[in-house]
């Protein structure tokens, strides 16, 4: 094995290290806030299906590829993609994967610690009692003093942004595990408590249908584009978060399962979310479609009402900033490496990292008020950030991946990673990865923009 790289980074301390970490990244923001609420905007259904199919043949097939460069490079996704694309006998600009992944985590997480930033506030106005039997009216009418307010805005992104760089200057090998043990479990079980309390209400079959009764009248092209950007973002895809951890992965893990498991588990959770929200939704006369304040206008109605509410929510809004905060990590991870690697300490390379992102999350800020008339093609700064870096950035970015892997790297190497023996699990990897995720994402890609099917 003598021409393998090693991390210098330090390795996870087992295959369930590696599981925990990977899923803290997955499981965050995506599934609880994002994925509802794209699901209410595109009509339900037939955009669920849409997003199921991806993660099975796009999402599954491109983590292990991920998981399988990180753990060769056994580097940061530039200084990996670089080595590999040597090894290969490739050229070396194959590194630019590396490049544009780091942009997409810091351009990423400039909104998402936003975002989180709701959330941490809603855990102080939970337990101040704000919802208690609060009419839907009144859940709206705080959901849109916060997004009316700078200021407010501003100091949540701060302390998230605090938050993230104090546990990303420790080093993964810190923390991070032992709180993703306990925490994702527990969330978990919170999101089942919620899924049983819609099923008491008397629209949970509206709700139920709504996510799973496809109808493909109400999906448009542009909606198969997000549902598919949604498969790569959700599971951390096509920006080196899950090369990076993969880079810390020891060396006789199974790629295969851990990716399936991670999946599952993250697809999981995004449907019980659904499964929470859509009852209330339609119980309390809301519209799916209310865009990216869905949840933060719709669960604490159901927490003003249900016995043991403040206790119940306030809960919930502490594991979603927990759950946004491990993907916040992995989102900014790859840069912070790089700087390692280039010679800064731990804890100047994260400082740095974390207040150019911090800065930049001023933007999405302004986006929600005193810039909210401001559009760059029809969208807000903030829709357009979105937009382009889970639709764009990180389709093409795991596209660029499964060509490498696939059609560059010598197979010996490629099967002795993935190490699934002489089954058929190889030969099936091999061509998802090979044709059909690279057709997907460029069918997928034209279609949205009308160059194929119809107008
Ligand atoms: N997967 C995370 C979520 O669903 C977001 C994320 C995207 C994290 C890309 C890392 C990389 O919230």
């Amino acid at each position: 094995m003598s021409n393998k790289a090693t991390s210098i980074h330090g390795l996870w301390t087992s295959r369930w290290a590696f599981i925990l970490a990977a899923t803290g990244s997955a499981v965050g923001l995506g599934n609880i806030w994002k994925f509802p609420y794209i699901t209410g905007e595109n009509g339900g259904g037939a955009f669920v299906l849409v997003y199921l199919a991806c993660i099975v043949i796009i999402g599954i097939p491109i983590m292990m590829t991920e998981v399988l460069l990180g753990r060769r490079g056994r580097s940061t996704p530039i200084n990996a993609m670089k080595r590999l694309a040597v090894e290969a006998g490739a050229h070396k600009a194959w590194q630019i994967i590396g490049w544009s992944g780091m942009l997409a985590g810091f351009l990423i997480l400039s909104f998402y610690s936003v975002i989180a930033g709701w959330a941490l506030s809603y855990i102080l106005a939970t337990v101040s009692g704000t919802f208690a039997d609060a009419s839907p009216e009144v859940v709206g009418e705080h959901f849109g003093a916060l997004l009316g307010s700078p200021g407010s805005l501003l100091f949540w992104h701060t302390l998230f942004m605090v938050m993230t760089i104090v546990v990303v200057l420790r080093g993964v090998e810190h923390g991070l595990e032992k709180a993703v043990r306990f925490l994702m479990p527990t969330l978990f079980i919170l999101l089942l408590v919620m899924v049983g309390y819609s099923m008491s209400m008397g629209e949970f079959m509206r709700g139920v249908e709504f996510l799973f009764k496809p109808d493909f009248d109400k999906i448009t092209q542009e909606g198969i584009l997000i549902a598919m950007g949604h498969a790569f973002f959700t599971l951390s895809l096509g920006m080196g978060a899950i090369m990076i951890y993969g880079a810390y992965l020891p060396e006789n893990t199974s790629i295969a399962k851990t990716s399936i498991v991670i999946a599952g588990a993250d697809t999981l959770v995004a449907l019980l979310a659904g499964l929470a929200i859509f009852p209330i939704v339609f119980s309390n006369g809301l519209e799916p479609g209310a865009g990216p304040g869905l949840i933060f206008q719709t669960l604490p109605i159901a927490f003003g009402q249900m016995p043991g509410g403040l206790f119940f929510g306030t809960l919930f809004f502490i594991l979603l900033s927990f759950a946004a905060w491990t993907s916040a990590i992995s989102l900014i991870e790859p840069a912070v490496t790089w700087l390692v690697e280039r010679g800064f300490t731990r804890m100047k390379a994260s400082v740095l990292a974390g207040a150019i992102t911090w800065v930049f999350g001023i933007g999405t800020i302004l986006s929600f008020n005193l810039m909210s008339d401001v559009k760059i093609f029809d969208k807000t700064f903030f829709d357009l950030l979105d937009y382009l870096t889970a639709n764009i950035m990180l389709p093409l970015g795991g596209f660029a991946m499964a060509i490498f892997a696939a059609w560059l790297m010598p197979r010996i190497v490629t099967k002795d990673e993935l190490g699934m023996g002489d089954g058929p699990g190889y030969a099936i990897w091999s061509f998802l990865v090979k044709y059909i995720t690279p057709i997907g994402v460029i069918f997928v890609f034209l279609y949205a923009i009308g160059l194929i099917g119809e107008k």
